[in-house]
């Protein structure tokens, strides 16, 4: 892809906001921050502007986008149907993390929903990220602002260093709030299905929906010629160069055994077990007793993980529910499912 100019936006600018607004009008791809992760945006409506994306990302075209909006009466224009589910849900968790699967009206163009009968629609609460969409005048549509293959960006450094020359611009609003990807819930199923975990977990989400199914690609690998309902599932999100395996038992042992590996290694730990994996290179990426900080830190730790060229990764991972299960599910994709008991 031949190169273009980055231009370099801040989001709390009012002048940056329009510049954002004109240029996704103008069918440009502009990275946004989110409350959850960056997003790169285009205009939802515009199959153009779209394809731009997937060409951008190196995204596979039967992954469908998330479509941004920036009130909930702007559902009804995409969604043919919006089912009591929706509703409760949407009164309860919007603005935020939460993206819910609905029927979706032929104004959504097929490159955002790969052809689905679905879209997939989220509030976001960053008002930044509100303030652009208004801006921009139309719904946004916006993956990831990662190379297709790369961990999610938390941060505008990490968009540029995937993006750089490659998008129209970059709209710096600090890092996220959240850290890992919305939840995604599809009402288009009966009973609703949580297709991925995040900031809004599954136990908050049960006090709304109590017979919530939760979709076996939540768990682990989709089966060989399984179709999954999230198409985005059946990727492995975040391929290290090096192999990653999470360590499953006492940190001491994990230690232990990560140092008997042919090096060189290095280790993904909590806070808490930094001493126990003395000697061995490693990132830390929060407190065992903060699943927040794990959730905030997971991608940009998974970055400089990789940075250190090491021959073999090891993981420690949170087993709790709540947050702790989403940062279990994208470490898990992150190890292709790969983990040891010590
Ligand atoms: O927090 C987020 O959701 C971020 C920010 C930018 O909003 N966006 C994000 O987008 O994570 P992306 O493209 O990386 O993940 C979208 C997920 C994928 O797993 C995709 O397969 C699924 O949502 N998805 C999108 N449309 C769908 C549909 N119609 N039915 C089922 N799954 C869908
Ligand atoms: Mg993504």
């Amino acid at each position: 892809m031949s190169r273009i100019h980055t231009v370099h936006l801040t989001a709390s600018s009012p002048d940056d906001i329009a510049a954002a607004g004109r240029l996704l009008r103008a069918g440009r791809l502009v990275a946004m921050p989110t409350e959850t992760v960056y997003g790169l945006a285009a205009n939802a409506l515009d199959a153009s502007a779209v394809v731009r994306i997937f060409e951008a990302k190196g995204r596979p075209a039967d992954n469908p986008l998330i479509v941004h909006i920036a009130e909930p009466e702007a559902l009804t224009a995409l969604c043919r149907e919006i089912p009591p589910a929706a509703l409760a849900l949407a009164q309860r968790f919007w603005p935020g993390p939460l993206t819910l699967v609905l029927p979706r009206r032929a104004i959504v163009p097929d490159a955002v929903t790969a052809g689905l009968s679905t879209v997939a629609v989220r509030l976001p609460a960053l008002p930044a990220a509100r303030a652009v969409i208004r801006a921009a005048g139309t719904p946004l549509a916006a993956p990831s602002a990662n190379l297709s293959g790369r961990p999610s960006p938390t941060t505008a450094d990490h968009v540029r260093a995937d993006f750089e020359g490659l998008i129209d611009a970059i709209l710096d609003g600090g890092p996220c709030q959240w850290g890992i990807e919305s939840t995604v819930v599809s009402v288009a199923h009966h009973p609703p299905r949580l297709l991925r975990p995040g900031g809004v977990t599954r136990e908050s989400l049960c006090e709304v929906i109590p017979n919530l199914v939760v979709d076996p690609a939540v768990r682990g690998e989709p089966a060989d010629g399984e179709t999954p309902s999230a198409p985005g599932m059946k990727y492995r999100h975040y391929a290290p160069r090096a192999p990653l395996t999470i360590l499953r038992g006492p940190a001491v042992r994990a230690a232990d055994y990560a140092r008997s590996r042919p090096g060189p290694v290095a280790v993904l730990c909590f806070d808490e077990e930094w001493n126990d994996f003395a000697g061995l290179a490693r990132v830390s990426y929060g407190s065992r007793s903060d699943p927040l900080s794990l959730a905030r830190s997971l991608f940009d730790a998974l970055r400089r993980l990789d940075a250190l060229n090491a021959r073999q990764l090891f993981a420690r991972c949170p087993e709790g529910g709540g947050v702790e299960a989403a940062v279990r599910n994208r470490l898990r994709k992150a190890a292709g499912f790969q983990t040891r008991d010590v």
